[in-house]
């Protein structure tokens, strides 16, 4: 389909729109409001023909808007046609081993090997690249936004942080959906009158302004490689580290 007519230019915007992805992850995470906010932003670094392109392949309910379907593999991981897909969101590592290992820590709970995010990405990205038929544009858009997550990337007793609980203001709650949710929630009902545009807005800006020099570190990926999730896990990694360490002295104290 859409692939025949892209030049290879294209494809490399919509390697490059998935390499932006990463941009947003410092301000928050993803749940329903994050997976929009992250791919709506990354919709305006498209070419007219990679959008075409995407428009094409997306489902018609999504009325040409990427954004729109980016939590779609949330929705279904628990379904049972889906169920495959739930160990794509997260990869864990071995407890205060404090790094990844992509050999070492990609698989799923049934010991299948390249089941995890980082698998996923690399999946995905090969499939865009030999114009598979069935691709499907929001599942490594989703992906490349957990992997970004200090809580879909870390020790493999924490389960993902849904068994470290917290207090979230006066609500009581695990850390995996503070990150996720409550996070950019609160964020967008405090500072943006409870309108996620007006907070993408104010993200772009960002991007054009106060982060532009950040830009070429995020686009930055080892050997030239198409797509680094490694990279990206290993960041990731790092912020679990110094979510836990926190954790642990508050407790101390
Ligand atoms: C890779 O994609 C194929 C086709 O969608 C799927 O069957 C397979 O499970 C995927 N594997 C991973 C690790 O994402
Ligand atoms: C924009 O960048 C500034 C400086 O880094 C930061 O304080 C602010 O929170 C950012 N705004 C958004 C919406 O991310």
């Amino acid at each position: 389909m859409g692939f025949r007519r892209m030049g290879c230019h294209d494809l490399l915007w919509i390697v490059r729109l998935f390499f932006l992805m990463q941009l947003v992850h410092v301000v928050f995470s993803w749940g329903k409001h994050g997976h929009y906010a992250v791919c709506k932003i990354a919709e305006g670094y498209l070419t007219k023909d990679a959008t075409a392109t995407v428009k094409e392949l997306l489902p018609d309910y999504a009325n040409g808007e990427l954004a729109s379907v980016c939590s779609w593999p949330d929705d279904i991981k628990w379904y049972y046609r889906w169920y495959w897909t739930s160990p794509l969101h997260y990869v864990d590592t071995p407890s205060f081993k404090c790094n990844y290992n992509y050999g070492r820590d990609c698989y799923d709970s049934s010991g299948r090997r390249n089941n995890c995010v980082t698998g996923a990405i690399f999946n995905y990205t090969k499939q865009l690249f030999s114009a598979y038929q069935g691709y499907n544009p929001n599942l490594k858009s989703h992906y490349m936004a957990d992997v970004h997550q200090p809580l879909h990337v870390g020790f493999t007793g924490d389960l993902g942080g849904s068994i470290l609980k917290v207090r979230w203001y006066r609500k009581k709650t695990n850390l995996h959906h503070v990150w996720d949710t409550l996070i950019i929630d609160t964020a967008v009902k405090t500072f943006y009158g409870s309108d996620l545009s007006t907070m993408v807005r104010a993200i772009q800006r960002n991007i054009t302004d106060a982060w532009s020099s950040d830009i070429s570190s995020w686009n930055y990926c080892r050997h030239h490689k198409r797509v680094c999730p490694n990279q990206y896990a290993a960041e990731s990694v790092r912020l679990h580290v110094t979510l836990r360490i926190r954790m642990l002295n508050q407790e101390a104290s």
